[in-house]
Order: C-alpha cells, then structure tokens, then sequence
C-alpha cells in the first residue's frame, strides 16, 4: 500500500510533495518555450469584449477563486465577483452581458458547481472551467475547460489540485492584464519568470517539515486555531482553517487580519494559537501591528513569513517559520505549502484517518 503512495504514509503526503512537479508540469502547459508569452488552449479566451468575471466554486476552489480575484482585479483591472456554487444556484443572480462565467473543480462532477454552470449557459454567458479531470460533466458543459493537469488526487482533502488552480487562474490573470493592455510583453515576461520559479521555491518550503511538525505537536493539543491574512493572504488562510478543521476535526477559522479587532480578538488567550501568514510585502507592517493586538493579549503566534519579514517581526512570536521568498502577487501558491503540511501534522498527531476524515466526500455529486 505504501507503493502506490510513493513511500509516504498517505496519499496527503505524496500528494503535498508531488507539487514541484505537477505545478511546474501545469505551468509549462500555459508557458510558451522562450518562457516569454502564453498559450491557452482552444482560441483561449477574449478578456477584452468582457466586463466582469464571475467565479463560482465550492470547498478548496472556491477558496482558490476568491485568491484569483485579488490577482484578476490587480492585474487585470476586471472587477470579479466570487460565489459559493450552492448560494449562487439558487440566488438567481442577474447574468449581465459581458459576463464571463469561470467554474473551478478538480472533479468536474460537483453538483452545486455544475448546477451554477447550467444557470450561466441557459443565460447565454460564455463558460470557462478550470478542471482536474478533462473529460468530466463540468469540462464537457463548458465552451472552453483548462486543465489544471494536477494529476489524479486521492486524498479528501485537496492539496495539489488546489496550487494548480492557482498556477491556472494566476495565467488566466496574466493573459487577462496583456490582453487589456495593462501588462507589456517585458511586464509579462517579469511576471511567467516569477511564476516560474514558485515549484522550485516550493522544494525549499517543503523542507521545512521538521520545523512545522514541532509546532503540529502542539497544534494537536488545542482546540481553536485561527488563521489571520491580509489581501490574497486572506484567501489562503480561509483555506489554511479549512484544511485543519477537515483532517484534524480542531476547530479553525480564517479571518482577513483588519477584521481581527471586530469580534474574533474576544476569542483571543493563551490557548487559542494564531497562525499569521504574511511574507514581506506592502501589507507587512499592517498584518504584523495585527499580530501584535494578538500577543498583547496572550495569543501564541505561529508566523509565516520570509527571512525579511522574520527580522522585522522580531522574536516575540511563539514560532517562526521561515519561508523562502515569494515572488509577489503570487505568494499564495508558496504559501500554500506549509499551511498544508500544518494540517497534515496535527492530523498525523491525532491519529486521524488523513486520507478519508469522517463525513466528507471527496467529490460531492448530490447536493
Ligand atoms: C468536496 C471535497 C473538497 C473540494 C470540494 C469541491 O468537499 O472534499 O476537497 O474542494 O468538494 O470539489 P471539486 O471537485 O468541485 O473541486
């Protein structure tokens, strides 16, 4: 059983160490060869007859959808809305024309997703999905399906499917802002390269397992974790919280940083740890004074950062870690790494069943 996991324990496991690879392997699909340029496939899509996107999701990829729409907004200048696929369903939300109706799904087949979709196409929007499996009901019910080229992801809990909707929608965000004229082709090129070197980096935060296992020991024993960030950081610790909370069954919530002081600073003692993900960017200095309001009142902060970041944090904090430095805006992807290996940890601690937690389904195909 251990070889068809690669020699890991579980399929989490292999599966969190596979991202080198697959992302790099799903970035060379959108990558032309010079490294320079982008190709989608299928005509791609027209980002300038559009005036807004809407992306709908469930679980892990709508997480990654509400991380895109900080990238899209960014970058592009298009406005994004991000929906739960079984809100959206049933809200009957006007379809405006030009609108482009983006649905992300590693397994295609989830019922809300797929219902969402079907609304947008009687609307007559233009479908684009972002798909793990190519030839499912989701690809097959879309004008044009990306894949994200993960590879088959065993464990519940999605791990590399989700950085490889990243790496998708990050190019879907860069050929959005060339196509309006808001990148250059050297403004592109500065952009691929640095997405390029995100699997290599990911190498580099992979090794510190053994660091992030030490503060999993700990993790384990408590029963509230928040995760604060700010910007897409925001997304991806709504995603850190749900990782935790489905194989470790610990109590977690993500919380955008400014928010802290609007109620869930009350939940704030020793016994509640704070992971705080903030590489060294423009939004640093704010997330850190959020990070202070923590360990002014007992927190225990779990910072993630890189190695500036740590020396401008100081060493107050309860643990560190020191991530290699993410190229800006694409943090998240990196990032997404030891949040990853956080939860994994604290299940493995508990002794949990990491690869198929109680009462969840890997692909939710009735609603
Ligand atoms: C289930 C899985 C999650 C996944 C979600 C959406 O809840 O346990 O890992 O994120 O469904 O699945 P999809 O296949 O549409 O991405």
């Amino acid at each position: 059983a251990r070889a068809e996991k690669g020699g890991h324990k579980h399929f989490m496991a292999k599966e969190i160490a596979e991202q080198p690879t697959v992302l790099g392997e799903a970035l060379r699909h959108y990558v032309t060869d010079d490294g320079k340029t982008l190709t989608l496939p299928d005509g791609g899509i027209d980002f300038t007859g559009i005036d807004r996107i809407s992306m709908v999701a469930c679980g892990t990829a709508y997480y990654a959808c509400l991380t895109a729409k900080y990238w899209v907004e960014q970058l592009a200048g298009l406005p994004v809305d991000v929906d739960i696929a079984s809100e959206f369903r049933y809200r009957e939300p006007p379809i405006a024309k030009g609108t482009l109706a983006m649905f992300v799904s590693q397994s295609g087949e989830t019922a809300d997703t797929l219902a969402a979709l079907r609304y947008c196409k009687d609307r007559a929007a233009r479908i684009v999905s972002v798909v793990n499996v190519p030839e499912s009901t989701i690809a097959r019910e879309s004008d044009l399906a990306l894949p994200i080229l993960a590879g088959p992801e065993i464990g519940v809990a999605s791990t590399k499917a989700f950085t490889c909707q990243l790496a998708v929608l990050a190019i879907c965000a860069l050929e959005a802002a060339a196509q309006r004229g808001r990148l250059d082709a050297g403004g592109l090129a500065r952009h691929l390269d640095d997405l390029m070197t995100v699997p290599g980096r990911m190498n580099a935060a992979l090794a510190l397992e053994n660091d992030i296992t030490a503060a999993a020991l700990d993790l384990a024993e408590t029963e509230d974790v928040l995760f604060l960030g700010r910007g897409a950081m925001f997304a991806l610790a709504l995603e850190g919280a749900l990782k935790l909370k489905e194989i470790s069954y610990i109590h977690a919530e993500g919380y955008a940083s400014g928010e802290l002081k609007h109620g869930p600073i009350a939940l704030v003692d020793q016994t509640v740890p704070v992971v705080v993900c903030a590489p060294y960017d423009m939004l640093f200095d704010k997330t850190v004074s959020n990070m202070q309001e923590v360990m002014a009142r007992g927190g225990k902060v779990l910072l993630i950062t890189d190695a500036r970041g740590a020396a401008e944090a100081g060493s107050d904090t309860w643990r560190t870690l020191v991530m290699p430095e993410a190229p800006d805006p694409f943090a998240p992807i990196l990032y997404a790494v030891p949040l990853q290996l956080l939860a994994y940890h604290t299940a493995v601690a508990k002794g949990t069943d990491v690869d198929q937690p109680r009462n969840l389904a890997k692909s939710v195909t009735v609603e």
